[in-house]
């Protein structure tokens, strides 16, 4: 019996693709959080690393745990690390000090790695494997080891043909059940293979968070999420990509550059979202999220097909540890009437 696919994208920069509308949507001129000084005041780990360590991820460690803390993080490996970048006071992810504090505990956990056995059998496989998915992480297009031109809207898409082309040559797997379980960043490449890749899988798309329009309009919301959740600046991360001598030439770059980009990158504008024969697709946003606004997923409900919808409170960035239970609940669901979906097709 082949098992379905759960492809997850995880991550949390961004690449970027391209369009021609500019239009504004009414929904993104104003953000439930609320402004800057407001976001702030919650907000205490920018520029105090102890805050960083002490307030914002020990207490993620303990909740099981939470972004920015992946499943298989393990506390004893960061405790050290950032009892000395305390102690030294760097207090700033872009400081060229801060990976070096990293490096005596990478190069350990290499050596333990190349020691033991090789294995399958990481957490997070075990976890989706009890729910019956095999599951593929792809980083978002254009970083880490995931190929794809930056700028080039249609990048990412190729990326996602390739994903399917190969799941469709694994005896062991059904390539009519594919779920993209885009994650942050990740929700808006989920997004992108909502309305494109029906007629290639039968794919069902959940994607939470995401830079899907508001996030792009106007320098607003990037001020704002400076100042929130993210465990740096958004947008000098953002600008990363932008060509510049420094990085604070790059930012304001990046800044200036938006209503270009968001006129190549929104979901709205570029008018991906009106395809007819898009997926079903499921938005899941933390209401209170100060990285991807629950204005983001709102504003995709006003255009294209219908699609299903969960905002929820009382969460981190981008809606765990609720999002993954609605998710799966979703996906079973959906899993349940692939099949007869195709049928009608044929
Ligand atoms: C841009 O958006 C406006 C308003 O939604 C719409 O009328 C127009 O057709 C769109 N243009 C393109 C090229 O998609
Ligand atoms: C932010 O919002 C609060 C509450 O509505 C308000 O008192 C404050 O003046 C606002 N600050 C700015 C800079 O707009
Ligand atoms: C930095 O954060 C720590 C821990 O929350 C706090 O005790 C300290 O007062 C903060 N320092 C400054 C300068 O805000
Ligand atoms: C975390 O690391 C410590 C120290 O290396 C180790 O003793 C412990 O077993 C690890 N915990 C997990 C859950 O792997
Ligand atoms: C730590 O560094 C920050 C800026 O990077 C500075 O404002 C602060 O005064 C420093 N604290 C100490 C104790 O040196
Ligand atoms: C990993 O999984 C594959 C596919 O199920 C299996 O063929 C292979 O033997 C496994 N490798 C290990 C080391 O368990």
């Amino acid at each position: 019996m082949p098992i379905s696919i759960l492809a997850v994208l995880v991550a949390i920069f961004v690449s970027f693709s391209c369009c021609q509308n500019d239009s504004e949507a009414s929904s993104c001129t104003s953000f439930h959080v609320g402004n800057k000084s407001e976001v702030a005041s919650q907000y205490h780990h920018h520029n105090n690393i102890s805050a960083f360590w002490n307030d914002l991820l020990k207490p993620r460690f303990a909740l099981g745990p939470a972004y920015p803390i992946n499943y298989e993080a393990n506390t004893s490996d960061f405790s050290p690390i950032f009892d000395s970048l305390i102690r030294k006071n760097i207090t700033s992810a872009f400081d060229e000090r801060w990976p070096l504090e990293f490096l005596p505990t990478l190069n350990a956990l290499i050596s333990s790695a190349n020691a033991a056995p090789i294995t399958n059998a990481s957490l997070a496989s075990n976890l989706y494997l009890r729910n019956g998915y095999a599951h593929l992480i792809v980083e978002i297009p254009g970083t880490g080891a995931s190929p794809a031109l930056p700028r080039d809207p249609a990048s990412p898409d190729r990326v996602w043909t390739s994903v399917l082309d190969w799941i469709a040559t694994q005896p062991s797997l059904d390539s009519r059940k594919v779920v993209f379980w885009g994650v942050s960043t990740g929700g808006y490449y989920g997004m992108r293979v909502s309305p494109t890749r029906i007629a290639i899988a039968s794919s069902a798309p959940s994607g939470n968070g995401g830079w899907s329009h508001c996030t792009l309009t106007g320098k607003k919301w990037m001020h704002i999420a400076d100042a929130g959740e993210y465990p740096t600046s958004l947008s000098t991360n953002f600008c990363v990509k932008i060509p510049g001598t420094t990085l604070e030439a790059r930012r304001t770059r990046f800044l200036d550059d938006l209503p270009r980009l968001k006129s190549r990158f929104s979901l709205v504008d570029s008018g991906v979202l009106e395809e007819a024969d898009s997926a079903p697709l499921l938005l899941v946003n933390w209401i209170e999220d100060t990285i991807f606004q629950v204005e983001d997923s709102m504003v995709l409900l006003e255009f294209g097909r219908l699609k299903s919808a969960r905002f929820v409170r009382g969460a981190h960035h981008p809606g765990e540890p609720a999002a993954t239970p609605v998710i799966f609940r979703w996906t079973e669901n959906l899993m349940a009437s692939v099949s007869q979906c195709l049928c009608m097709v044929c």
